[in-house]
């Protein structure tokens, strides 16, 4: 099991990394929070630290995470605020406009940076300094969706499947430096990214759900995890759909 006292989460203002935060805290957490909307993340550091006892620490440092030359100087921040780090939460991200997308690669560009080369600078950091250290825990929200590109989001497919894969080699690569990596794949959320979309069915869940299992897949250093538990047989399922039928399908 994974010590998981200081943790820096990275999207801190999302809905599925407020309430991981919130179940981290109950657990005795200290946590360092970065966001991209100051006075959300004020809100929502607020909102730990009135939920965090006198020995736990939590504080936050806007930062808009496209500008990659700030992610040295946030994880120093983060280590000298913890006083080390045992894990981190990367949660940040952006459910592109597939249609904008299609018209304008800028668009796309943006998009691939936000969701997977922010996200692989991030990485690229931590992994050195968890390598150093030998020990630690490195949890990603990618999704579903980049376990097979659709016609409706295969932008946001493209950079979740980027960053799913660039883990699984992480995961390869730090297994001997006791570094667990951990990747997160859920499938729809009731969140503000969703906002707009028909959210009645039974696949749909709630940020509380997916945050509870992130914590239990960052304590046990699990893999690839699939939340809810289901979405691992329905993406079993649709990655063996062979192309020929795949292609005429309207997903
Ligand atoms: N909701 C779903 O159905 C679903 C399914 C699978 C995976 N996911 C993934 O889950 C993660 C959390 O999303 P959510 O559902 O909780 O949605 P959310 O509440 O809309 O959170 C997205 C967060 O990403 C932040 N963000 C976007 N661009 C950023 C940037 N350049 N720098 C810093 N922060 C940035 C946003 O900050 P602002 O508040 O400043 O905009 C917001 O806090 C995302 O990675 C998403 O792709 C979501």
């Amino acid at each position: 099991m994974n010590s998981l006292k200081r943790i820096i989460i990275f999207g801190a203002t999302s809905a599925i990394a407020e309430q991981t935060a919130r179940q981290l805290v109950a657990r005795g957490a200290s946590l360092f929070c970065v966001g991209r909307d100051s006075s959300k993340l004020d809100a929502v550091v607020h909102d730990l630290q009135v939920r965090a006892s006198s020995e736990q620490r939590v504080d936050g440092k806007a930062a808009d995470l496209l500008d990659v030359s700030h992610h040295e100087s946030l994880l120093d921040a983060a280590e000298d605020f913890l006083g080390g780090v045992d894990a981190v939460l990367i949660a940040h991200g952006t459910l592109p406009d597939q249609k904008a997308c299609e018209a304008s690669f800028e668009q796309t560009r943006k998009e691939i940076d936000t969701n997977a080369t922010s996200v692989i600078s991030l990485l690229t950091l931590l992994a050195n300094r968890f390598e150093r250290q030998r020990s630690g825990v490195i949890a990603v929200v990618s999704s579903v969706a980049g376990d097979r590109g659709r016609q409706s989001n295969y932008v946001y497919g493209a950079a979740k499947g980027m960053v799913s894969i660039f883990l699984q080699g992480l995961r390869n690569r730090l297994a001997r430096s006791n570094v667990s990596v951990v990747t997160i794949k859920p499938g729809f959320v009731d969140t503000p990214m969703t906002a707009g979309m028909d959210k009645s069915g039974p696949l749909w869940a709630k940020p509380e759900q997916v945050a509870e299992g992130i914590v239990k897949a960052m304590t046990k250093g699990s893999g690839d995890v699939y939340l809810p538990w289901f979405w691992y047989w329905i993406m079993l399922i649709i990655r063996h759909i062979p192309e020929f039928i795949f292609k005429r399908m309207s997903l």
